[in-house]
Formats: structure tokens, C-alpha cells, sequence
């Protein structure tokens, strides 16, 4: 039999990576708890329908990229499931169905994990990824519109990664957006028998996606069409200018990209997306979000307005890695718990568990090798300390070496953890720490 592969499109992460992103998860985990929002879960998997009606049947992360899941022979409920793409329309499916409405509002909630999109697979474009992902639910904006945002780029930079580019929108709401749809449909409609087949059809079904057309030969007249910030009705245009003027009050840079609509259905009003400096591809983007203020109608709820954000995670990783910062060590275990006598795997399995109780990172050797090669394997895992085993123990006593110095001393069993703990200290913060 031929070895099974990871499925195309998706990746282990190995212990290194996997580090990377344990960095990552524990950056949004800090700061989401500073900025006041609550962890959350929903299910990988929601009834279709959500993803169709919150997201939008004609976009393409339902149309074509939707992980429908089939199951087994003995399924009675015939229900209609999908993997989740995103975790927007998961998330305001549990504010609906757990009355969160009746909770003081704005809802802040975060979750972060795998999404999966069945797309082409190419760097940074994964049918397996990882987002980061923040919710206000509640709050008509504009200053929490702000607030997001700037939350965002804060993760960008305590990430480590420099240089991101936020680009900003306004795409109006169910008020003005008819209107500058019209001013499309009419720009484009004399234009429609040059149009890609592709084009030809969303200027049918979906015009606003034409803007969001990577065929170079649109681009020109992307470049020429109406733009919807001069089709903004008076509430629409006084939001988006409040959102800028909260954005300019704490110093976060952005570029007004007019022609930003975003994929999703379900955006009004603000939209934004990160970039990493001089990329530009659809692949590229870091992150991106926005206001949703009809998506909890849609999904059964009172009217609600939200606004939120997803990044990438796979790909602030992929971004930390070509700007050259160094990779996030995966945790070593500090100790090794080693002994004279190769058979006697008793006693080491005994003393790593003491420590282990005592909240050390350690790990015995339990192969029943000689001492030198145990010591062998203990300065190849980088660990720090070693506890050496021996005929002291007959007086209660182990010798404690510190692997790095090449120096050692006798302990006794009983103040082994407290030992450890106390050179542990003073290797972190030099002779002097107690
Ligand atoms: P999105 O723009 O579809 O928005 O995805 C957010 C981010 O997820 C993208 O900017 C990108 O970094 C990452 N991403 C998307 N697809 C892939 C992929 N195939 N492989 C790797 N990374 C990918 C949303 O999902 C919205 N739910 C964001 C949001 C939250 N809007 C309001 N609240």
C-alpha cells in the first residue's frame, strides 16, 4: 500500500510550527482578555444553511469552496452540513440561539482556530487554515469600529511583524448601496460584451464583485468605475468620518482603498483589510473584517448591528518568516533525571515524578542505557539540569548538575524541587535572584 499523505491543501504542523502558532494564540489570547472580549467556541461544523445565508449563496467561499460533509450510512437526521469557512456566521448563530441579545451589549467575543475553504492550494492559500478571530456584537459604531481595528494592528505588532498595511472602506448600507450598485450596473452594462465570461455573470448576479475581479484585463476599468464613498448617504458617510477620526486619535495609519469590497455578503459599511509591505495579492492579505449589521436578522435574530475581524494565522507566520524573524523555539523540558544503574528505571521514573508534582518540567530516562549516554541525550534535549542517581541514595541524596557550567552538587531527595527551583531562578535572573 502506497503511505497515506496529509490530504492536499493542509499541513501537520510539526512541533515547529506548531510553536509559531502557540506563540501566536497566546498573543491573541493576552490581548483580547486586555481589551474586554471573551472566548468562545462553536462547532466546526454548523448546518449549511448558515454559511448560505449569513455569508451569501453566491459568493465564492459558498459556491465553490464550501467543505460539504456527508454522513455515515446510518445518519437519520439528513441534515445539511458544511465545514465552518469562517467563524462569523457560526458565532452569531450561537448569539441568536443562546439569547445573547439579552446580555449587556456589545457582545465581545474572540475564538481562534481552523476554518477550511476548499480552494486551490498554492503558498499562503490553505484548504485547512487558522484564523484569529474578534467580535463586537451590539454596538452601531463608529468608535468600536476603531477599537477593532486598532486591536488588530496591535496584534500585528506585539507579533513581531512590522510594516502592515491596513486599507479601509466604507461600502455604504441597505440605504445607499442600491444606488451606487445602479451607477454601477450602469457603467459596466455598455461594457458587458468585453467583460470575461466570469465578469459578464457577477455584473448579472453581484456587481459589487467585479470590483474584487484579479483579471488584469478589468483592471482598467475597475480603475475608471464610480467608486461607492461618493454614493455614501449622509448616515453612512458621518459613520465612516467618525470611525477615521477615532482611528486618527490613537495614530493608526491607513489607506482609504475605495475600491474594497471584500468577498463576504454580509458586510455594510466599514470594511478593511491588513497587507503585508509590497504584496498585494489575494493570497496575500493578513487579515481582514468589517461591519455586519444585517447578519443577525439574517440568521433569526432581533436587528442587530456587529463588527468584527478574522486574520490568518498561517500567514502572519509566513510573513514573520520572509521578514527574517527567527523562529519560535518549541518548550524543552529544563531537567533529566539520569542514574548510575541502567536497569534501575524505577528510581528515575520516581524522581521525575516528584518533580513533575512539583510543577518542573522534567523528563527521566527510561532506556536502559549507560549513564554517559544518558548524560549524552540530556545536553542534546538542551536541558539545563540533570539529576544523577547513584549510590548517594542509599543516604537520601542525588547529585544536581548543572549541565551548562559543567558543576555539581549533592541534594537531598527532600529538597530536590525547591533545589531546582532555586537554581532554575538564578539561571533565568543571574547569582544574585533567591
Ligand atoms: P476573510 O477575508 O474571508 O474574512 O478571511 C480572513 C483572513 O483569513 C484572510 O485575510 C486570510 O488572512 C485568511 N484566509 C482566508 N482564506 C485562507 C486560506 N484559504 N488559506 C489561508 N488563509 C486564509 C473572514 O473570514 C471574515 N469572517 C472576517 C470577519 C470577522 N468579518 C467580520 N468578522
Amino acid at each position: 500500500m502506497s503511505r497515506p499523505q496529509a490530504p492536499r491543501g493542509t499541513r501537520d504542523l510539526l512541533p515547529a510550527a506548531r510553536a509559531g502558532f502557540g506563540h501566536l494564540e497566546s498573543v491573541a489570547r493576552d490581548l483580547t482578555a486586555r481589551y474586554g472580549y471573551q472566548p468562545i467556541e462553536t462547532p466546526l461544523f454548523e448546518q449549511a444553511e448558515v454559511f448560505e445565508r449569513g455569508v451569501g449563496a453566491v459568493t465564492d467561499v459558498v459556491e465553490k469552496e464550501l467543505f460539504r460533509v456527508q454522513a455515515g450510512r446510518g445518519d437519520t437526521e439528513r441534515e445539511r452540513w458544511a465545514l465552518r469557512p469562517e467563524p462569523t456566521a457560526g458565532i452569531v448563530r450561537a448569539y441568536v440561539q443562546h439569547g445573547m441579545q439579552t446580555l449587556p451589549q456589545p457582545v465581545k467575543l474572540t475564538l481562534t482556530g481552523p476554518m477550511f475553504r476548499y480552494d486551490r492550494p498554492q503558498a499562503g492559500r490553505y484548504r485547512q487554515f487558522w484564523q484569529f478571530d474578534v467580535e463586537a456584537i451590539g454596538d452601531a459604531g463608529p468608535a468600536i469600529d476603531a477599537e477593532i481595528i486598532e486591536l488588530a494592528t496591535r496584534f500585528y505588532a506585539e507579533a513581531g511583524l512590522t510594516g502592515v498595511e491596513l486599507r479601509l472602506n466604507s461600502i455604504g448600507d441597505r440605504a445607499c448601496r442600491p444606488t451606487y450598485i445602479e451607477a454601477l450596473r450602469a457603467y459596466f452594462t455598455p461594457l458587458a460584451d468585453d467583460l470575461p465570461e466570469l465578469e459578464r455573470t457577477r455584473l448579472a448576479t453581484s456587481p459589487l464583485r467585479l470590483l474584487d475581479s484579479k483579471d488584469a484585463q478589468m483592471q482598467p476599468l475597475i480603475a475608471a468605475a464610480p467608486i461607492i464613498t461618493d454614493h455614501l448617504c449622509d448616515a453612512c458617510a458621518m459613520h465612516f468620518a467618525g470611525l477615521r477620526r477615532h482611528l486618527d486619535a490613537v495614530g493608526v495609519a491607513y489607506r482609504l482603498e475605495p475600491r474594497l469590497v471584500r468577498g463576504l455578503d454580509y458586510y455594510t459599511r466599514t470594511t478593511f483589510e491588513f497587507y503585508p509591505p509590497e504584496r498585494d495579492g489575494q493570497q496575500d492579505a493578513l487579515g481582514g473584517g468589517g461591519r455586519y449589521d444585517g447578519l443577525v436578522e439574517l440568521l433569526g435574530g432581533k436587528p442587530t448591528p456587529g463588527i468584527g475581524f478574522g486574520l490568518g494565522l498561517d500567514r502572519v507566520l509566513l510573513a514573520l518568516e520572509r521578514q527574517g524573524t527567527p523562529p519560535i523555539e518549541a518548550p524543552r523540558v529544563a531537567v533529566v533525571v539520569v542514574g548510575a544503574d541502567p536497569a534501575d528505571t524505577v528510581t528515575r521514573f520516581r524522581l521525575a515524578t516528584r518533580l513533575r508534582a512539583g510543577g518542573i518540567a522534567a523528563r527521566a530516562e527510561l532506556g536502559e542505557r549507560k549513564l554517559g549516554r544518558q548524560l549524552e541525550g540530556a545536553a542534546r534535549d538542551g536541558a539545563h539540569l540533570a539529576v544523577i542517581c547513584g549510590s548517594e541514595l542509599d543516604d537520601g541524596q542525588v547529585q544536581l548538575r548543572d549541565l551548562e557550567a559543567g558543576t555539581q552538587r549533592l541534594v537531598a531527595l527532600d529538597d530536590l524541587v525547591r533545589e531546582v527551583e532555586r537554581t532554575q531562578r538564578q539561571h533565568r535572573h543571574g547569582p544574585d535572584a533567591q
